[in-house]
């Protein structure tokens, strides 16, 4: 039942190791066909005049070029004929004694239409950036889609980032309206979004208006004519009586959203998607990497502030009809066991999380796993970093009691959606490798000269060869930085910033990044940005960071800073990582500062991170050649004070 269930809503989902290669043999032979079949299970108001034209010089990457649509359409009015009834996505509460909520298909449709129709009343226009900054409850969701609606491009912050983020990523897109929150609740926190975003708009003048749900109850200042109340609106169009909002015609190629993301250089980028490629990417991999089955509940862990809930919170699971679990807390509150007890809840059946919070969870011991059921699990999922394989085996043998295939998937904020990865019960998992990609996807791996390397059992940098649809088509305002950043290290390849390797049956294994990009918890970051906001520390004269491995966190960050004249080292430490957390977030605070009187460099004056990376690693045994260092006695020096 559930198998014809299947066949009849997912036609392109692959169900046998067969199927898989003979998908992805066609993928690479006949991209175009390919796609044109896969593109079929959805609702155009257009179809596409080509399915693809592309070149990665440029880049200039175009799917269904010249078709028409609209993501909520797909999204939404198209499950309303079957599945009006069917559980869109069900809300569970930070506070365990709060009420759950479940919005069905079609009283999602309605809270889309409606808040859609309040962003128009407030003057949003197809094209129109709009900032999004609130917790993870129902109307982020409802904001998201009501900006793709309308054609508005949305670009959703995590509020986690700072006032001064939050001023950078408004600045870069000119965006003129915001959709917030008086606060949000994480575990036993309470985050006041809007003082934060007030605190940013002191330095963005040309915001219009500020929306603002109310969630926490705590006390605003509302600024006369730019901030009104979500409700408030609401009940204008209630009054106006106009229910529906028709879906805006949008381009194939049309922007969808922006979301920031950090480099190895400058401020972070807003990487865009746009319509049709990233509507088919993230549905096909969400029904294809883990296996969904019409009734099932798939509980995506991450927040909608990044990528992973864009696309498997919210457009991946309800392109596909499915029913989406969204938590507005954290693992660990009101104790550890609070996945787990969700689980058992709402009897989810996919569960989707990062091995950070895996580890994390771990070192609480079983008390809280063995006390569930988890019984109405059936595929497991990891995203955002390399899973190790103590983690991985803890996950499998006490979440999945063995009976679940663990899906790692890798991808990246660029790559829209799931590149990498086994299928669930489709093709075999590995502990700590990704396996094998997805069809479409044509990854190659390189050595430093750009040579290809060709075979098994080998290792080098991770670039793909051959656009799928969910590739990123440039950064926000700036197409030379999406060129310069990913499309010329090596000419004519889309290259991660991953180091890889592939084993003697073509599996792949992510090992990290091989730019100066650090992973923590799951969140990428940026050295030369954390450097920035160190530096911006009076007194401050140079810093450089590394990463170091973490227990739970995967990589640490260490600083290495120069600070001029007398101080508390203690204290100053403190003040410095509270100005990280002002620049940019508590997330990018670093957990070692080590004060230094020079940095490790070159004649040229490069720095030679490679030894304070062995340094903060503890490995301070074979530094490798510091023959050319300006300062070889610095490093003895740093050894010592080694944290
Ligand atoms: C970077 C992308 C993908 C959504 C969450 C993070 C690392 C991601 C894996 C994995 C090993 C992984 C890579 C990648 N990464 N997934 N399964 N195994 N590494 O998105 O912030 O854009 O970061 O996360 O280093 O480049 P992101």
């Amino acid at each position: 039942m559930v198998r014809n269930l299947c066949v009849m809503k997912y036609p392109h989902q692959v169900k046998t190791l067969a199927e898989y290669k003979a998908a992805y043999d066609k993928s690479v032979k006949e991209p175009e066909a390919f796609w044109a079949k896969v593109a079929e299970n959805f609702s155009w108001k257009k179809k596409w005049d080509k399915v693809l034209d592309w070149n990665f010089s440029e880049p200039k990457i175009e799917w269904f070029k010249g078709a028409k649509l609209n993501i909520t359409e797909n999204c939404l009015d198209r499950h309303l004929p079957t599945d009006a009834n069917t559980p869109a996505i069900i809300w569970e509460s930070n506070n365990p004694k709060e009420a759950s909520i479940t919005y069905t298909y079609q009283q999602l449709y309605d809270k889309v239409c409606q808040f859609a129709n309040v962003l128009k009343n407030n003057g949003v226009k197809k094209g129109d950036r709009v900032c999004i900054y609130m917790g993870m409850i129902p109307e982020l969701a409802i904001a998201t889609l009501a900006c793709a609606r309308i054609g508005a491009i949305h670009s959703v912050i995590f509020g986690g980032f700072s006032a001064q983020a939050i001023s950078d990523r408004l600045q870069d897109a000119n965006a003129e309206f915001i959709v917030t929150c008086d606060g949000a609740f994480r575990g036993a926190k309470d985050i006041p979004l809007k003082s934060v975003i007030d605190e940013a708009l002191k330095t963005c003048v040309f915001v219009k208006k500020v929306i603002v749900y109310k969630r926490t109850n705590t006390s605003v200042s509302m600024k006369a004519d730019r901030d009104i109340w979500w409700y408030d609106e609401i009940k204008k169009v209630e009054a106006q009586g106009n229910a529906a909002c028709p879906a805006e015609e949008m381009d194939a190629e049309d922007i969808l959203f922006i979301l920031y993301t950090s480099g190895s250089t400058g401020k972070p980028k807003g990487v865009v998607h746009t319509c049709a490629g990233y509507m088919v990417w993230t549905n096909y991999t969400f029904v294809n990497v883990f296996q969904y089955k019409p009734g099932q509940i798939h509980f995506c862990t991450a927040d909608i502030g990044w990528i992973t809930g864009h696309s498997y919170i919210v457009y991946g699971p309800l392109s596909a009809g499915a029913t989406s679990l969204m938590f507005e807390g954290v693992p660990t509150y009101p104790d550890a066991g609070r996945f787990w007890e969700i689980v058992d809840k709402f009897k989810v059946n996919i569960l989707y999380t990062a091995p950070t919070a895996i580890r994390s969870l771990m070192s609480f011991g079983l008390d809280l796993v063995n006390n569930k059921k988890l019984s109405s699990l059936e595929v497991l999922g990891s995203v955002g970093e390399p899973i190790n394989e103590e983690a991985w085996h803890w996950y499998h043998t006490n979440i999945g009691k063995e009976k679940c295939p663990v899906v790692d998937t890798w991808w990246q904020t660029e790559t829209g959606g799931i590149l990498i990865s086994n299928l669930a019960n489709v093709t075999p998992h590995k502990p700590s490798f990704a396996t094998l990609p997805l069809p479409g996807v044509q990854p190659c791996l390189v050595d430093e000269q750009g040579k290809v390397i060709e075979g098994n059992n080998v290792s080098g940098n991770l670039c793909i060869k051959f656009p799928w649809p969910g590739i990123i088509r440039t950064t926000y305002n700036d197409h030379e930085r999406c060129r310069q950043t990913y499309f010329s290290t090596y000419k004519n390849l889309y290259f991660t910033g991953d180091g890889c390797l592939r084993d003697e049956e073509g599996n792949y294994r992510i090992t990290g990044r091989v730019d100066d990009v650090l992973n923590v918890s799951g969140h990428r970051i940026g050295t030369a940005e954390l450097e920035n906001a160190i530096n911006s520390y009076t007194g401050v004269i140079e810093s450089a960071i590394v990463g170091y491995p973490h227990d739970i966190k995967g990589q640490g960050i260490y600083a290495y800073v120069i600070y001029d004249g007398d101080h508390d080292h203690a204290e100053t430490r403190k003040e410095i990582a509270a100005s990280v957390t002002k620049m940019i977030g508590a997330i990018a605070k670093p957990d070692k500062v080590q004060f230094v009187s020079g940095l490790p460099k070159t004649r040229s004056g490069k720095i030679m991170r490679r030894i304070l990376r062995k340094i903060a690693e503890g490995d301070t045994g074979n530094l490798g050649d510091t023959s050319t260092l300006l300062d070889p006695s610095l490093v003895d020096e740093i050894k010592k004070g080694a944290l």
